[in-house]
């Protein structure tokens, strides 16, 4: 990186609250009485997962999941491994997923054919951002914040290389960065 990265702000902490409320609302709307379990995909999902569950006012629980995927910068490569699994059983749970963003979609849908292998009773999708733009392999996401443009966004639990995450917006970093 060859000069200092700027920070463009897209959504500003109180659009983010009412959209997690919008999807708290739908999400109760459908799991009310039905125990889930909701698996955050780390590390990007940690802080939408903490205010997306306590406007939940119902037993449910919380696992996370952590994926690596080889290869380095934007891009992701595709070859993609589970490095931390669900502890919980998945079989026969009403199983949502909690991603931070969609992108190519890769990291997703392999996650999704994952777990589904491990037969749960239902498996849905729920994201912050979409980046449609990108994609590379077709996603259902049944619960959706905001369709983003093409740009790399920061903030809100998502990083440029560990950097930004504790920002309580969401920004575009411009600049010079390199990927
Ligand atoms: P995908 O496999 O291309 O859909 O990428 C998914 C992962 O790439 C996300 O879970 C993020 O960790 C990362 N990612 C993709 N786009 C962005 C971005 O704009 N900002 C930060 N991370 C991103």
């Amino acid at each position: 990186m060859s000069s200092q990265p700027k920070l463009h702000t897209l959504f500003r902490r109180d659009e983010i609250e009412a959209t997690v409320k919008r999807l708290a609302a739908e999400i109760r709307g459908d799991y009310y009485g039905k125990y889930p379990l909701l698996i955050g995909v780390l590390k990007g999902s940690f802080m939408f997962m903490a205010d997306l569950i306590r406007l939940l006012d119902f037993p449910l629980e919380v696992e996370f999941i952590r994926l690596s995927s080889y290869g380095r910068g934007r891009q992701t490569s595709g070859r993609i491994k589970v490095v931390q699994g669900p502890r919980s059983e998945v079989k026969g749970r009403e199983v949502l997923v909690i991603e931070d963003i969609v992108d190519t979609g890769l990291t997703t849908s392999f996650l999704l054919d994952y777990l589904r292998k491990k037969k749960p009773a239902s498996l849905k999708l729920c994201a912050l951002t979409d980046k449609p733009s990108r994609r590379r392999i077709p996603v259902t996401i049944d619960y959706l914040g905001f369709t983003v443009p093409d740009k790399f966004l920061v903030g809100y639990g998502l990083d440029w290389d560990e950097r930004f995450r504790n920002l309580p917006d969401i920004h575009v970093l411009e600049g010079d960065i390199h990927f």
